[in-house]
């Protein structure tokens, strides 16, 4: 919550910037580990959401992995206090090169995607003088019901080894001398905010496990992937953890013995993150009035690329309620926040607050039209 006493705090910095508030990203992670610890699940966050520096050691500080995309990331999360051993490493599309810094960085897993990427990672593991820990990120073909942009797990889909393909996967698996198996990867897609998919999510990987189980793998790990979805409409409700834990204890097989880790990017970040940007100017339009921010879709491209909704506040305003489109300054017509949104009268110079932004916000920013990255203020040094 931005109160009055933060809101005077932030006037005198330079906008567009991205303001954390510290104390509920600890309260969140606090939540998280006591509600994962106490079933024995292990936590990797999911790096993309957020690679502050100031973000990725509050997170490695409460003992949490990381779960990387890039050889960027495996590099950047050992240099923000995660250890190698607690990094995982997902992709569709890893290069020699970032499988060879993995392989050095000494990480505790590649979540692997296709069988030619296995083959790689045998060559250059065996090259290196290395035994690759590799899990098998497998395609689930389960329906996430999320925005489309977002959903992953189903079989028309570039992610993951599809379920026809096990059976070629389990004869190759003992013939790569490089690799060493140890386990299984699940990810269905991200903003889920219904429980039905992680239900069929935990059928199938129960229906996987079983299958290798019998061919003799019966201590694999089991890693479910990412996905659970917060409440943009009211950015100050907690996600529900507990439950959402609750579901995997419940309908996972018992019989599972390796470690069960889980995923989690936008639910440990987002809340405690809000782009604060500056009204340039108002326009009256034909039908709409717009307020002309100095953020853009550089910022924030959430709603650009996705439609998706933030809620947007005036800070600085108490005035007389009215509808305003909130743009961007980008030569662009996708360059707007929200159409019609009710606001208290807003005028050049106030200071809006765009919230729920702390995941995939500061991470997907651009310099598209030559743009200054936002910046980032922390509750911690106001
Ligand atoms: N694991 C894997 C393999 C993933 O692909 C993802 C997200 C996660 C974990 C973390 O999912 P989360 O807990 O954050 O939902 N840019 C989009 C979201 C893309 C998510 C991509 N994968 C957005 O702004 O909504």
């Amino acid at each position: 919550m931005l109160n009055k006493e933060i809101i005077a705090g932030l006037k005198n910095h330079r906008t567009p910037f991205y303001y954390y508030d510290m104390d509920l990203l600890r309260r969140i992670l606090d939540i998280v580990r006591t509600e994962s610890k106490e079933r024995n699940y292990k936590v990797h966050y999911a790096v993309k959401a957020n690679f502050n520096p100031v973000i990725m050691k509050t997170i490695s500080g409460y003992g949490f992995g990381a779960d990387c995309v890039s050889g960027n990331e495996v590099a950047h999360s050992a240099e923000n206090g995660f250890a190698p051993d607690d990094i995982v490493f997902a992709g569709v599309g890893k290069s020699d090169e970032e499988i060879e810094l993995a392989l050095n960085t000494g990480i505790s897993c590649f979540n692997c995607e296709s069988v030619p990427e296995l083959l790689v990672i045998n060559d250059i593991a065996g090259r290196t003088g290395r035994k690759a820990p590799v899990a098998l990120r497998i395609n689930p073909n389960v329906e996430a019901h999320t925005l489309k942009h977002i959903t992953t797990g189903t079989e028309e889909n570039k992610f993951g080894i599809r379920l026809n393909e096990l059976g070629e996967i389990a004869e190759l698996i003992p013939t790569l001398k490089n690799i060493s198996f140890k386990g299984l990867h699940f990810h269905i897609g991200s903003q889920i905010t219904e429980t039905g998919p992680y239900r069929n999510l935990c059928t199938r990987v129960n229906e996987v496990w079983e299958w290798f189980s019998e061919r003799g793998y019966e201590n694999l790990n089991v890693n479910v992937g990412g996905g659970l979805g917060i409440n943009y409409e009211e950015p100050d409700t907690m996600p529900p953890f507990r439950e959402y834990f609750e579901i995997f204890a419940s309908h996972l097989d018992s019989r599972i013995r390796g470690e069960i880790s889980f995923e989690l990017g936008r639910s440990l970040t987002a809340m405690c993150g809000t782009l604060i940007s500056r009204v340039l100017y108002i326009k009256e339009g034909v039908s709409e009035k717009f307020v002309i921010l100095d953020a853009g879709f550089t910022d924030l491209l959430r709603p650009a690329l996705y439609q998706a909704y933030h809620k947007i506040e005036n800070l600085t305003s108490e005035g007389e309620r009215g509808k305003y489109t909130v743009a961007g300054p980008i030569c662009e017509s996708t360059d707007t926040f929200g159409r019609f949104v009710d606001l208290p009268l807003t005028q050049r110079g106030d200071l809006i607050g765009i919230r729920s932004a702390g995941a995939y916000g500061e991470s997907m920013a651009s310099r598209y039209n030559l743009r200054n990255l936002p910046g980032a203020v922390f509750s911690d040094s106001l």
